[in-house]
């Protein structure tokens, strides 16, 4: 983003940016207009444009929400990874849909994703976790995401045992820890506009999951809808 583009942010703000958007034809891919996003995210200066809410729902239908960290996104989806005995991670077992979504203020954009999860292959999972620090990567092990903590002591307690069991060797990745990838079949594009007059440009899957894996390519059927 140019000083120009950063300046005009400013002066426009809570009345909508004047930024103009990227090339929307009735051909635009969603994933490649996400592409473009993260990078104007990226490039802005925004602090982890890559964290995201992430929503599940329990049995009972009741949604919880929280930030992660989107590690990597293709034609395949988007992945991120946590403790897979986790409250996000049982709710997802129990229940495939998710909802995932960015905001990024400065730039007045807001894309929400909604899908199903499937978790990556163990192979993936591993490559992950080793690319981590060690330091991040003893946390892995020592913290039970989710589950009543005691005290602090308690979890010092396992860094400080993780720390030495596996001192002096590879780390293994635990097997209650890796990635889930959500495969979008809904995606939606926010751009603040003076006036209230957002941009809401949204893509759905024309198909359902099931007969994609039998399609080769995904269509995606664009719309706008009112702000
Ligand atoms: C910016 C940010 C990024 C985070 N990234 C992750 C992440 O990538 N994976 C993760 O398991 N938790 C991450 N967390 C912590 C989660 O928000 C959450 O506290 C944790 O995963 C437990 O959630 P759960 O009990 O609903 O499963 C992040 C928190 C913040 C604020």
């Amino acid at each position: 983003m140019t000083l120009f583009e950063k300046l005009r942010c400013l002066f426009t703000f809570g009345q909508g940016v004047a930024l103009p958007l990227p090339d929307i034809s009735s051909k635009t891919n969603p994933i490649q207009l996400f592409d473009q996003w993260f990078n104007d995210a990226n490039k802005s200066g925004i602090l982890l444009a890559e964290s995201m809410s992430v929503s599940s729902c329990d049995q009972s239908g009741q949604p919880s929400s929280r930030m992660v960290l989107l590690k990597e996104f293709d034609e395949d989806g988007f992945v991120f990874y946590t403790n897979y005995a986790s409250r996000k991670s049982q709710d997802l077992a129990e229940n495939n849909k998710i909802a995932l979504l960015f905001h990024w203020g400065v730039l007045q954009r807001q894309i929400r994703i909604e899908g199903i999860v499937e978790k990556v292959t163990h192979e993936q999972s591993e490559k992950y976790f080793h690319s981590r620090d060690r330091g991040s990567q003893i946390g892995a092990w020592a913290s039970k995401q989710s589950s009543l903590l005691a005290n602090k002591e308690e979890l010092k307690k396992q860094q400080a045992y993780y720390t030495e069991k596996f001192a002096g060797q590879v780390i293994p990745l635990p097997e209650f820890w890796g990635g889930w990838r959500i495969k979008p079949h809904y995606m939606e594009f926010w751009q603040g506009r003076a006036n209230r007059l957002h941009d809401r440009i949204c893509f759905e899957l024309s198909q359902t999951h099931s007969e994609l894996e039998k399609a080769p390519k995904s269509l995606w059927r664009q719309f706008n809808l009112n702000p």
